[in-house]
């Protein structure tokens, strides 16, 4: 049928025409140096449902020092007049992210006071469910180059 072999040729010849357009395209992108290498995607500990009831938690508990959108004090490096730190941001600009998970938790549950800090415990208001919520907002706020490197510290310290 001479029809037929006439159709399957054209598909083949259309399937060709779309891959002769993508190695062209593929070995640009593979091939340009000035390209800046990008972070890898790393698939996140926590669900979008945890990040959601971590706002909420968040804006209660830990918004009035760290601010709305984690973004602390901008001199957060600088003791205030009575010696203390003032509350350093959390969105991964800081340092939060130089501590494993379960140092995270551990600071969340008993603050810094024990430390000669300020920052209450909350071993007492929230439940360990909560503190991941509360910590998996905290982390959606991390660029996917800063979420790797925190992993890489976490896996290590596990
Ligand atoms: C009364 C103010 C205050 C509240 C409320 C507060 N924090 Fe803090 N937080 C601080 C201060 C100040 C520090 C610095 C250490 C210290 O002085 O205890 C800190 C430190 C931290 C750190 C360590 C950061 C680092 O760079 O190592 C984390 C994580 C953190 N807070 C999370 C939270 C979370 C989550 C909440 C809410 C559940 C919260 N904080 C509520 C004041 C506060």
């Amino acid at each position: 049928m001479p029809r037929c072999r006439l159709v399957a040729a054209s598909v083949a010849l259309l399937l060709l025409c779309g891959c002769d357009k993508d190695p062209a395209e593929s070995k640009q992108r593979w091939t340009d140096q000035a390209v800046p290498a990008r972070a890898p995607i790393v698939q996140r500990w926590y669900t979008q449902d945890q990040v959601a009831t971590g706002a909420l938690l968040y804006r209660a508990h830990c918004a009035p020092c760290h601010k709305d959108n984690a973004e602390g004090t901008p001199e957060w490096k600088k003791r205030d007049e009575s010696g203390k730190f003032p509350p350093p941001p959390l969105n991964g600009t800081a340092h939060a992210w130089h501590h494993p998970l379960k140092i995270l938790r551990r600071v969340v549950r008993t603050g810094g006071i024990p430390l000669g800090g300020s920052m209450p415990p909350f071993a007492d208001k929230l439940n360990a469910r909560q503190i991941d919520a509360v910590l998996a907002w905290v982390q959606s706020h991390w660029s996917d180059e800063i979420y790797a490197q925190w992993r890489k510290q976490d896996r290590k310290a596990r």
